[in-house]
């Protein structure tokens, strides 16, 4: 509709611009004739006029004179005449002509020198002609001038009149023009778009077919287009075919590569159309609102990097709490809506959560004691008894709204994400025990001792042990949890099987370690190499950059990294103004008042260093706080000479395995925290202890100082072991385990 009023509006614009300038030159036309015709018809009248007044002046008769001006009184045009003489008084004059209009005006003052002549003159009530010829005596010296005074204010109404028709035409044709064209652009121009739009998608998604193409190809303009869309198709589902019949074969054999075509293979191979159902607290897509228009975005998770292309692939639902503010407005009755918003693939299910539950359960329960507590990062969890009330309300609700879903479906596969639902495997358990049920734990699980300090652990292990399957990313975390597990609750513990049995149900403890969605598709050619405009845009204008990306979180490590560039630059003064790190770090959790805080320390922190070492308009850290998307990471990670990953402790750290992926150049390094799951198989970074400053910074000028062939042979190590183990084959493991437990 946008595009339609555009149109109209330069239609409409250039037309309105022809008819004015049109109505202008005309308007100009026929004054400049109407004028002229007036000069003429003046001057013949004033010199007729010149011999019978010329002799009544000369004999001096004042009546004579007077009767010959009053003759011309009211005869419209002419508003009359009057001599004037040398002296400038009025000798005679017609009834409506007044002295200030005769006397001292350009023609008379001309006349009584001899000369004829006219012009205009305007006066707040008219416009007048003033044509004046000189009296001569009989010696032919002028005496006098006689006036002729004609209404000239018909040119300009005859001008306004020409200015309002044109104008009222002009209206009318606006209109009718208006809605001619909307219609044509309408029906003749973007129907036959849409439709072409649509076939390149049903094309490029492989759903639906050619039908719309149909009605293009007799179409006299779309015909060309409509044929070599309706070729591109057909040799798209041919490829499409093609691949899948690959990827099935491919399937015995576990060592190729995994794609997304293979995932979905195998889930209909191996589950045969059983749906899958995953849920999370955060989704994947998120609605809100900016004046009129619905935007939508992926939020800044780990988690959502990982499962989206999964259920990309996969389809099925998604249950996740609906945070963005015009999510209502884009979801049906059941809180329903079908994603990717642009091209869907599956069905996400919004639950609706009250602020107090928000607070309790994600800012509270989750956030301020689970993540605390499962991180070592020596931030004290806090424990609040309301907090823990509303995590259970809310996996109560969860749990309620999932089992109205899976009313019909025969053993379903459910599985959970994260920290934010331990209760939910239970609750999920005793209300439908022929489901199939995985819990995957994001981030790391802590020591038995370290975990015995919360108030409800015995009811959180009972929870999570409701899973068929829990799943870690280490197995060190698995070892971890089962040591907690034989700590703090009775059950059988199997440690060779790592599998625990409680009132007759067994859970298996497993590790699968999370990657990204990287299958090393087409090698970029040099050519694509990103612009270092992207640099210069943020004041990047050094020859070395370092990046890190992070949430705002105080377990990534964030000041720690500051510390090591000061440190870097305060040891190795070479880099300065050679040298700029840039972080990128978006808000994160921000109803967490250590959240807040830590947002103002890394803040204040850039800030000091800047101003310590700042020089020549160089910054040495560049701090961006706004969310990034992943397109527009993609070129950062791909100009950067390293990237700094310095967590306090990580689950896995997705940003670790996103640099090595975007590094098809297969150069780059990665400087690492050995805290983090990436730590244990990515053995190409330069690992390191972020609580040492020194430690981090002599590791990145290890890699600024490092050769090509070093660094390709340990980027090219990192980018075979992601390749191996993508999120693709991640899924399908889990999957597979939860699938097969009887
Ligand atoms: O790392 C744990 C985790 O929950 C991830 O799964 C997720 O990417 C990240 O934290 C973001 O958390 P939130 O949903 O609170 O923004």
């Amino acid at each position: 509709m946008r595009q339609v009023l555009i149109i109209v509006a330069v239609a409409v614009t250039a037309v309105t611009g022809v008819v004015l300038l049109f109505t202008h030159v005309q308007v100009r036309t026929e004054s400049d004739v109407l004028a002229r015709d007036l000069e003429q018809r003046t001057r013949i009248l004033a010199e007729s006029l010149q011999e019978s007044v010329e002799p009544a002046y000369i004999v001096q008769s004042q009546s004579a004179l007077q009767r010959i001006v009053e003759r011309f009184a009211n005869r419209q045009p002419l508003v009359g005449v009057a001599v004037v003489d040398r002296a400038g008084t009025v000798v005679a004059a017609s009834e409506h002509v007044s002295e200030a209009g005769v006397v001292g005006v350009v023609p008379t003052v001309s006349a009584l020198q001899g000369e004829s002549g006219g012009s205009f003159l305007r006066t707040a009530e008219a416009t007048m002609y003033v044509y004046a010829v000189p009296l001569t005596d009989e010696t032919g010296e002028v005496t006098a001038a006689m006036v002729v005074v004609q209404d000239a204010s018909y040119i300009d109404e005859r001008a306004y009149s020409t200015w309002w028709n044109n104008i009222a035409r002009l209206l009318a044709y606006v209109l009718l023009f208006g809605a001619a064209v909307a219609l044509l652009v309408r029906w003749v121009v973007l129907r036959p778009l849409m439709a072409l739009a649509a076939t390149v998608k049903s094309a490029r998604t492989g759903r639906g077919g050619l039908k719309a193409l149909e009605p293009l190809k007799q179409n006299l303009f779309f015909m060309p287009l409509a044929r070599e869309i309706s070729e591109m198709t057909k040799s798209l589902g041919q490829a499409r075919h093609a691949a899948s019949e690959e990827a099935r074969l491919r399937l015995q054999k576990i060592d190729t590569p995994w794609t997304a075509e293979r995932l979905k293979e195998f889930i209909r191979t191996y589950l045969k159309g059983r749906p899958i159902y995953v849920v999370s607290n955060r989704e994947p897509y998120a609605h809100t609102r900016r004046g009129n228009e619905i935007l939508w975005s992926v939020p800044a998770s780990g988690m959502v990097t990982a499962l989206e292309p999964v259920m990309a692939a996969a389809g099925g639902m998604w249950i996740a709490h609906g945070g963005g503010d015009a999510d209502r407005e884009v979801t049906d009755e059941s809180g329903k809506v079908a994603v990717p918003p642009d091209d869907p693939k599956y069905t996400l299910k919004r639950i609706w959560l009250e602020p107090e539950e928000i607070k309790g359960h994600y800012d509270g329960f989750s956030n301020e004691a689970l993540w605390p507590l499962c991180h070592t990062a020596h931030t004290r969890p806090i424990f609040r008894n309301e907090d823990w009330a509303m995590y259970k309300r809310v996996n109560g609700k969860f749990a309620e709204q999932i089992l109205s879903e899976l009313k019909d479906v025969q053993r379903p596969i459910i599985l959970i994400q994260d920290y934010h639902f331990a209760l939910l495997p239970q609750m999920l358990k005793d209300a439908r025990p022929d489901a199939q049920i995985g819990i995957f734990w994001h981030i790391p699980w802590p020591s038995p001792e370290a975990f015995s300090i919360c108030p409800w652990r015995k009811e959180l292990l009972e929870g999570m042990l409701g899973a068929d399957i829990v799943g870690f990313h280490t197995q060190q975390y698995c070892n971890n949890f089962l040591d907690t597990v034989g700590k703090e609750i009775e059950s059988l513990i199997d440690f060779e099987q790592f599998a625990v049995t409680r009132d007759d149900h067994v859970s298996y403890i497993k590790p699968f370690p999370i990657s990204i969605a990287f299958t090393n598709g087409a090698e970029r050619d040099e050519a694509d190499k990103p612009d270092k405009k992207v640099l210069s845009v943020l004041g990047i204008k050094t020859e070395r950059f370092g990046l890190g990306v992070d949430r705002m979180d105080y377990t990534k490590g964030i000041l720690e990294r500051f510390k090591a560039i000061e440190f870097l630059l305060e040891k190795h003064t070479k880099y300065r103004e050679k040298f700029t790190f840039l972080q990128i770090a978006p808000p994160s959790r921000e109803g967490v008042e250590k959240y807040r805080e830590y947002g103002a320390a890394v803040k204040q922190e850039a800030d000091r260093i800047n101003k310590r070492f700042g020089k020549n308009g160089w910054r040495p850290i560049v701090l961006e706080t706004r969310h990034y998307t992943h397109s527009e990471l993609e070129p950062l990670y791909r100009l950067a000479d390293v990237c700094v990953v310095t967590s306090l402790h990580d689950g896995m750290n997705l940003v670790a395995k996103e640099f090595v992926a975007a590094r098809d150049d297969e150069s780059g390094v990665l400087v690492l925290s050995q805290f983090t799951g990436a730590a244990r198989t990515l053995k190409g970074a330069l690992l390191v202890n972020p609580y040492s400053a020194e430690e981090t910074a002599e590791a990145v000028h290890k890699a600024l100082s490092m050769s090509p062939t070093e660094q390709y042979r340990r980027m090219r190590a990192m980018r075979n072991t992601i390749k191996d183990y993508n999120v693709y084959r991640w899924s399908a493991e889990l999957i597979k385990a939860v699938a097969s437990i009887a």
